[in-house]
Order: structure tokens, then sequence, then C-alpha cells
């Protein structure tokens, strides 16, 4: 009850969409209910010409008839025209509604850390916005529409037969809860099918998927017919549970027409003999009829309305628990002057809390703006953590860090943000143009030369001017595939042209050849002069020129010093430094 109070709080936007859409109801309604009426006076009319037979007046019965069905056609005319207005209303809102909410999701999910997203795999976030969006949608829509159709419906379509006859009435409605009651179980029988049509497809497209994007490690370790067997049973489940689908929704309109057909052999039935007793007139019967056929859909929708606002409940809920997820970076929300550039960490720790790794332990680092710190180590010993806590992807576990003397968690988020440049290790090229890539998130206004400029820097000027588009080229599924190296100077020239006080480039050389390393390292420097720049390697060459190197081993500090002083103590860099020499 309580979830379905907060899934109606939506509708209060949209409030006079739905009290019109209502309106819209009643009318179309009534004007649905003149046409059996009009019937059942033509039928008496005919009746008592036909007893009292004189063949004089049989034109004036055709006038009469075709006014009756002239007044039919005006009558559905009208009804159809206020029910174009109700679709308008309802099902305008729920469209509304289903882009606020899908909006409201998305802005959650850009405020959610990095550590929610290990949490939750990407079906998951996907179907949240889509799939279950959607069912919300058809409670907005189609539920409510259908329970006010038939709730108005039943009021005028039983007030109306209850005044004609009420033994014809209770008789004729008889067979519809029974109605009711197989759609209800039949649509949740389908309903639970339908999901595991949808589970089973899932896993048939991820596999596929899979083998589409696996396919040089499928072929390179010649699996092929391992994956085929794999696809063949999925694709075999698949079949299964859509044949059992199938069958249930086979029995589904038979049973409908079987119960619809009942109820109009009672009307019939029961009619004649109250006819015979003078109680009813043959008009009333074949209005009898209508109002029959009339309510059947209506309470056959009964059973999908109800299956649908559960349905609806049930991914609201689901909905509901991202949107209660507090971000667990809180962002302060003013923006201040900084200085942006030093960097201080006082004892930080951190501690992944879904893994429980210890990546960084008591880590004492100061860095000045305008200078360059390399730092090189084993691998997991906490390179990466490091640069993810100085950009705030994580709140560190024990210790401060602070900028311009300020702790991080006090300075908006955005900001901080907007003032450092990153190049991740594990390098990510949207499916845009390369020049949209270079520019991606840049929020001043840029030219092309900048552009050209930002990839010369990044060595990367010369490869793009050899594809067929150049700046132009699309990358990604429908694209160009850019080499390793490529694909990490381009995301390096992304990084350059956002010109920010904080540079941090983990790993990012690592599929270059050492000529361009060099050239690149040097360009930076060049660059970075007045700024701070935080260089993550694995190669000697790439750190050498910094300020200050440090070694990181299992998260601790274990060596700092320049180039030249590490190489003379013995120690992790001495080692990678010899190694790399030979
Ligand atoms: N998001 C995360 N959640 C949980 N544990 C993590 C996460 N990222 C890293 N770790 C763990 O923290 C430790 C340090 O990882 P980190 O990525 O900082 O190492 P690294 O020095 O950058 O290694 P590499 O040189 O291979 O890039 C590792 O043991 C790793 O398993
Ligand atoms: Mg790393």
């Amino acid at each position: 009850m309580k979830h379905f109070i907060q899934l109606n709080q939506f509708l209060k936007p949209y409030k006079w969409y739905i009290l019109a859409g209502f309106l819209f109801i009643v009318l179309s309604k009534i004007f649905a209910i003149f046409p059996a009426r009009f019937i059942s006076q033509a039928f008496d009319e005919v009746k008592q010409a036909l007893e009292t037979a004189h063949l004089s007046n049989s034109s004036a019965i055709y006038k009469e008839i075709t006014n009756y069905a002239l007044m039919i056609v005006g009558a559905a005319l009208v009804n159809g025209f206020f029910l174009f207005l109700t679709r308008q209303t309802i099902i305008v809102a729920s469209r509304k509604i289903e882009y606020d909410i899908k909006n409201t999701i998305y802005e959650q999910y850009q405020q959610l850390s990095r550590s929610f997203y290990k949490k939750h795999n990407t079906g998951d976030l996907m179907s949240r916005i889509g799939e279950d969006v959607s069912k919300v949608r058809m409670y907005f829509g189609p539920a409510i529409m259908y329970s006010m159709n038939l709730t108005v419906l039943f009021i005028l379509v039983i007030a109306t037969m209850l005044s004609i006859s009420i033994e014809l009435t209770l008789y004729t409605l008889l067979p519809l809860p029974f109605l009711a009651l197989l759609i209800y179980y039949v649509s949740k029988t389908i309903h639970q099918k339908s999901e595991q049509v949808q589970i089973k497809l899932a896993g048939l497209s991820t596999n596929t998927q899979e083998s589409f994007s696996g396919i040089r490690v499928i072929k390179s370790f010649d699996t092929s017919s391992y994956m085929k067997s794999k696809f063949t049973d999925q694709n075999q489940a698949y079949y299964s549970a859509s044949l059992s689908l199938a069958k249930t929704n086979a029995l589904f309109h038979p049973f409908m027409i079987l119960l619809i057909g009942l109820s109009t052999i009672l009307t019939i039935y029961i009619g004649g003999r109250l006819c015979a007793e003078g109680k009813v007139s043959t008009g009333n019967i074949a209005e009898f009829v209508i109002y029959v056929n009339m309510l059947t859909w209506p309470v056959a929708s009964l059973g999908w309305v109800t299956s649908l606002t559960q349905r609806a409940l049930a991914s609201y809920k689901r909905i509901d628990y991202f949107l209660k997820i507090n971000p667990e970076i809180v962002n302060q929300k003013n923006a201040q002057q900084y200085n942006f550039g030093d960097i201080k960490l006082n004892n930080v720790s951190l501690k992944y809390q879904d893994t429980g790794i210890e990546a960084l332990k008591k880590i004492n680092l100061t860095i000045s703006k305008g200078s360059t710190i390399g730092i090189v180590g084993k691998t997991g010993s906490g390179k990466s953590s490091l640069a993810s806590l100085i950009s705030r992807m994580y709140d560190c576990t024990e210790g401060t860090i602070e900028i311009d003397q300020k702790n991080i968690s006090s300075i908006n988020l955005f900001q901080l943000r907007d003032h450092i440049a990153m190049v991740n290790q594990d390098v990510f090229l949207f499916s845009q143009t390369i020049a949209q890539n270079i520019v991606f998130g840049l929020k001043r206004s840029y030219t092309n030369q900048e552009i050209v400029w930002a990839a010369q820097q990044a060595c990367v000027d010369e490869n793009i001017k050899q594809l067929k588009d150049q700046y132009q080229t699309l990358l990604g599924e429908r694209g160009v595939n850019l080499s390793g190296g490529q694909k990490q100077r381009i995301s390096i020239a992304r990084a350059l042209i956002k010109d920010a006080d904080i540079l941090i480039l983990d790993d990012c050389l690592s599929a270059v050849d050492t000529e361009t390393e060099h050239q690149i390292t040097q360009n930076i420097k060049t660059l970075t002069k007045e700024k701070t720049c935080i260089i993550i390697a694995q190669r000697v060459s790439t750190v050498r020129h910094a300020d200050c190197i440090i070694t990181l081993d299992e998260g601790r500090i274990v060596q700092q010093g320049t180039h030249e002083q590490l190489i003379k103590t013995k120690g992790f860099y001495q080692d990678l430094y010899h190694k790399q020499q030979i």
C-alpha cells in the first residue's frame, strides 16, 4: 500500500489530464449506450408494425428505421471523438510520467559512485530504466484508463439494465465474475511464462553478443564448436519457454469467447421466457445482448488491469530501491575559488568496502603546484587507487586529502573534477568521431586547430591524418578500430585539451613505443610547467624526468626521491631500472 501511494505521487503534476480523461470517458460511454437503446426501440417498432401489417405504411417504417440508423451512426461518431480525447489525455499523461521517471533515474545513476556500478551489472541498470519504467507506464496509461472505463460503463450500463428488468440483469451478469477470475489467473500465468521467455532470451542474447565481441579469443582458442553447443542449449531453452507461452495464449481466446457465448445464450433464453410472460420486449433482448458484449471486454480487462498494477508495483519497488540509494560521495554544493594543484595526503588509507582489500595504507605525500610526480610499483600495489582518491572517485577510509589546504570533501565535486584531467588505465572511447572524443566533456568553446594541436601533443595527429575521414572518423562498433597505442594517445589528447590544473596519467603510455613515449613525455613536461602532474607508469623512462618519484608496494610508499637518487639506492626502482636497461 505504501508503494502504491508513492507510485501515485507521479500523477500529481498531471492531475488535470487525468480528470479531463475521466470526463471524456463518461461522455463517450453515454454515447456508447445510446445505440443499444435505439436498436431496442427499432426492434419493437418493427415488431409492432409486422403484427399490425398494413402494406401502406411500410415506407413510413423504412423511414423510421433509417432515422434510427442515422442516429446510431451519429452516436458512434460522437463516442469515437470522446474516445480519441480520452486517449489524448490519459495515455499522453502516462508518456509524460514515463519521461519524468526516466530522467529521474538517469540523474540518480549519474550521481552514484563507482562502487555502485561494481555491484550492479549493466543489464540490471538498463532494465530499470527501460523495462521497469515501461511497466510503471502501463499502470499510468492503460491500467488507469481501463479501470475508469470499467467503472463508468458498469454504473451506466447496469443502471440502464436494472431499469429494464432486474431478473434479466442478474442472469445476464452471472458468468461475468467467472470471466474476470479466469482472466486474472490466465494473465498471471501468461506473465510468468513471458518472464521466463525474457530470461531465456536475455541469456541467449548475452551469449551471442559475447561470441561476437570475443570473436578474436574464440577463433584463436578454436572454441567455436563449444560456443555453438552452448548457443544451441540456450536456444533450445528459449524455444521451449516460448512454446509453453504460445500454448497458454492459444487457450485464452477460446475460453473468453466461450464465456461471452454463455452470457449471450443465457440472455436470449431467460429473455425469451420473460418476453413470453410479457415482462420485457423483444427489443430489450436485443439491447441486452449488446450490453453483454459491451461489458465483456472491460470485465476481461479487470483481470488484466489487476496484473498490470501488480507488475507496475513490483517494478516501482525495484526503481525505488535505486532512487533511495544515497550517493557515497557527498557533494558540497557551493563552488569557491581554490588554488588547485597543491595536494597533500595525510595518513591516507583506502579499504574497498566490497572486497575488503586494503589498497592503500597510511600514505603521506605532498605534491606542490607545478611539480611532476612519478609513481611506480608492482601490479596491484595501489597506484590507480591513489589516482582515484585524488579525483574523489572514492573517499579515503582513513586520513585526509587536502587541496589548497582544504579537505577535499569540502570542495564542490564538479568543480574539483573540472580542474583535473585524468587519463584512465583502461582507455574508453565513445562511438563518436575522433574529434568528438577529444573534446569530450570540454566545457569551453574550442576551435578545430585546438583539436589538432592536442592530437599533435599526444603524437597521434599523424595516425589520424592517415585515416580516410581524418578527425571525422567514426570510432567503435560501426566505425574504425584503432590500435591500443592509438587509443591511449587519443585519450591523452582529450586530457591535454582540457588544460586542467592537475593532470593524472594512469599507465597510459604502456602501449606506445619508447621513441614516441619520449616525445609525449617531453611535450607534457613543457605543457605542465605551471601545473601539477601525476604520472603512473611501469617504465622508468616514463617517470625519470619527474621532480619526485615514489615506489608503492602493497599500498605503502617504500621509496621516494628523484631518479638520480633512486637508481643509487637498493630497491624496486633500481631493479626496475637495471632490468629495463638490459
Ligand atoms: N574498485 C575496486 N574495488 C575493489 N578492489 C579494488 C578496486 N580497484 C582495485 N582494487 C584492489 O586494490 C588493489 C590495488 O589496485 P590498483 O588498481 O590500485 O593497483 P595498481 O597498482 O594500479 O595495479 P596495476 O599496475 O595493475 O594497474 C588490488 O588488490 C585490487 O584488486
Ligand atoms: Mg592501475
